[in-house]
């Protein structure tokens, strides 16, 4: 029994939702610009004195509630996020303790908007290993807390959120192979700012706020992501046309379009959480993913191809079968 299985899933943001008025109000912008470059119609931002770790558990008891989930046995906890509430203890400490899991190891993992598909890759691999048999997976951030609202070409894409899954040890499994990979030499296009003054002898703004090239985080975005969704059908012996679902971290709409323009991917089987959450990072993917399984549109049985890229700039995917 060491196969793993993704068998629950669960979901949270804050209440504050934030419509594109909101910025015509800060900076020069348009709801029509924003709409219309990045798909973003509405994203949540928490209060200040909400954070991180809040949304982590939210998405955890939302999955016990749907899932009948038993949080006793969990044996690892994995959180992915750039903005933990502080650097130490981890989130998924503060998880571990606000849930009682008194059996369960918990660490972060760091690999920004690929950071969820990290945290299923190492799932799964822990499991195989025959190490652990619960493993809970969190994909949580709170970009909010680190833009810089006067940057007018970034601080309109970003909401924060959570999204949560349960990976179990099971006969069957459902996690099929996996890409992780990294282009170190662009972390310069992507970055929080605030805790060097230089990355690769550059030199960093200082207070502490996301600053992307977005242009190039945009090119590279569409090349590698098309480039890696092959790579991956190929891995588990299945063509593009055999997967369902497609599920791509969610920076920008038309990010995705250009994607399935580039791969002849239809657009109506993707699953994107950008149009109303924005930006959400680590908790792109599973947000997505979760409401795919909420509407019915996701079936027992179907393929999906989780696919997550960004700040490293480093990507992660693999194919689950729901
Ligand atoms: O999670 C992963 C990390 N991030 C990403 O993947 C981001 C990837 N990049 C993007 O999503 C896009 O590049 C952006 C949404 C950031 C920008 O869209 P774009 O289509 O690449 O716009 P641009 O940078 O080419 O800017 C076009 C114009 C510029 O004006 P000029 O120079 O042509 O006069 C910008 O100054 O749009 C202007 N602009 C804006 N106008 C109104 C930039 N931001 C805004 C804004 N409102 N918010």
């Amino acid at each position: 029994m060491n196969q793993a299985r993704l068998s629950a899933i669960g979901m949270a943001v804050p209440e504050k939702k934030v419509v594109n008025s909101f910025y015509e109000t800060l900076i020069d912008t348009t709801d029509e610009w924003i709409q219309s470059r990045t798909g973003i119609k509405t994203r949540y931002h928490t209060e200040q004195d909400e954070f991180t770790s809040h949304l982590c558990v939210k998405a955890v008891q939302d999955m016990v509630e749907r899932y009948r989930v038993n949080l006793d046995d969990v044996d690892m906890i994995i959180v992915s996020t750039v903005t933990p509430d502080q650097p130490m203890p981890s989130m998924a400490c503060q998880v571990q303790h606000r849930l009682n899991m008194p059996r369960a190891g918990a660490f972060d993992a760091y690999a920004a908007c690929a950071g969820f598909s990290y945290g299923v890759v190492l799932a799964k691999g822990l499991i195989a290993a025959g190490t652990h048999q619960k493993v809970l997976v969190i994909g949580a951030d709170t970009l909010s807390k680190v833009t810089d609202f006067s940057d007018r070409t970034s601080c309109v894409l970003f909401g924060d959120g959570a999204g949560a899954v349960l990976i179990e040890a099971a006969d069957t499994g459902n996690i099929g192979d996996c890409v992780t990979a990294a282009n170190g030499e662009n972390g310069p296009d992507l970055y929080i700012s605030g805790f060097a003054e230089t990355i690769d002898g550059q030199p960093l703004k200082m207070n502490r706020t996301i600053v992307q090239n977005g242009k190039k985080v945009f090119k590279w975005a569409v090349i590698k992501v098309a480039e890696q969704m092959r790579v991956l059908a190929e891995k588990n012996g299945l063509t593009l046309d055999q997967i369902d679902w497609f599920v791509p971290h969610s920076a920008n709409l038309r990010i995705i379009e250009a994607i399935c323009n580039e791969t002849g991917f239809p657009m109506e089987k993707v699953l994107e959480s950008i149009v109303d959450y924005g930006n959400t990072s680590s908790a792109s993917i599973p947000i997505a993913l979760n409401n795919g399984i909420l509407s019915g549109k996701v079936k027992r049985g179907d393929k999906v191809m989780l696919l997550g890229f960004g700040g490293g700039l480093a990507y992660a995917g693999t194919i689950i079968v729901w």
